[in-house]
């Protein structure tokens, strides 16, 4: 009975965990879709690993220093990445991390993936 009991409260206790702990990390995500123009103008969507990112830089270094906090909010193209170094291209210059000239390490998308949270990741 005693173990029954005690397996009892270790599943609410993790339920509670799942839950509570679900609602703390809402509001970042794990790999992130960005294609408002890159398909329409003849290039697989755009994969941003966040977690990837995350290992190496606090939030404060992308936002919202160089990136607004909501997905789709940003008007990014590849004159604004490699001419201007703004977004990506404030890492992605060959000095703090490699050149954007790779363009498949960036698009590595597949045709259709809509901007926002990569479907099938966990919030
Ligand atoms: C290396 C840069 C970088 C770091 C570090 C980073 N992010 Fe982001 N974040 C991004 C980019 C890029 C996007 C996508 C913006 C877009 O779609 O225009 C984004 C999007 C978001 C969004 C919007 C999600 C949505 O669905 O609207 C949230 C919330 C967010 N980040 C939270 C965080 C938090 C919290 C941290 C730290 C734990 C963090 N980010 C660290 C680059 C970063
Ligand atoms: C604050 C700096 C910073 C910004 C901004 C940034 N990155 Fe990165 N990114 C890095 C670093 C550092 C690495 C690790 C590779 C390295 O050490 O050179 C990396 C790695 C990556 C990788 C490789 C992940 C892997 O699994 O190997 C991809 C893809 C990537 N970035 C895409 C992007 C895209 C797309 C954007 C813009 C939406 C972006 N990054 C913005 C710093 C940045
Ligand atoms: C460091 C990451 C990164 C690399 C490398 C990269 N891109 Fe992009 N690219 C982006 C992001 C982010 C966007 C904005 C995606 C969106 O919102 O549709 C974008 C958008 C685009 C667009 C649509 C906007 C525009 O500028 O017309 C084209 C076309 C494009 N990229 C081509 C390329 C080509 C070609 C290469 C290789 C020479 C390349 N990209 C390499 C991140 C990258």
């Amino acid at each position: 009975m005693k173990s029954v009991r005690i397996g009892i409260i270790l599943g609410l206790g993790l339920l509670l965990a799942y839950f509570w702990g679900g609602d703390k990390v809402s509001g970042y995500y794990g790999d992130m879709v960005l294609n408002s123009k890159a398909e329409k103008r003849g290039m697989p969507p755009v994969v941003f690993p966040h977690w990837y990112h995350r290992a190496e830089f606090k939030c404060k270094v992308c936002h919202p220093a160089i990136f607004e906090m909501r997905a789709g909010s940003n008007d990014i193209d590849m004159k604004k990445i490699i001419v201007d170094g703004q977004f990506c291209g404030k890492c992605h210059n060959g000095t703090i991390s490699w050149k954007p000239i790779e363009c498949a390490r960036c698009h590595s998308g597949t045709p259709g993936m809509t901007t926002g949270v990569l479907e099938g990741f966990p919030k």
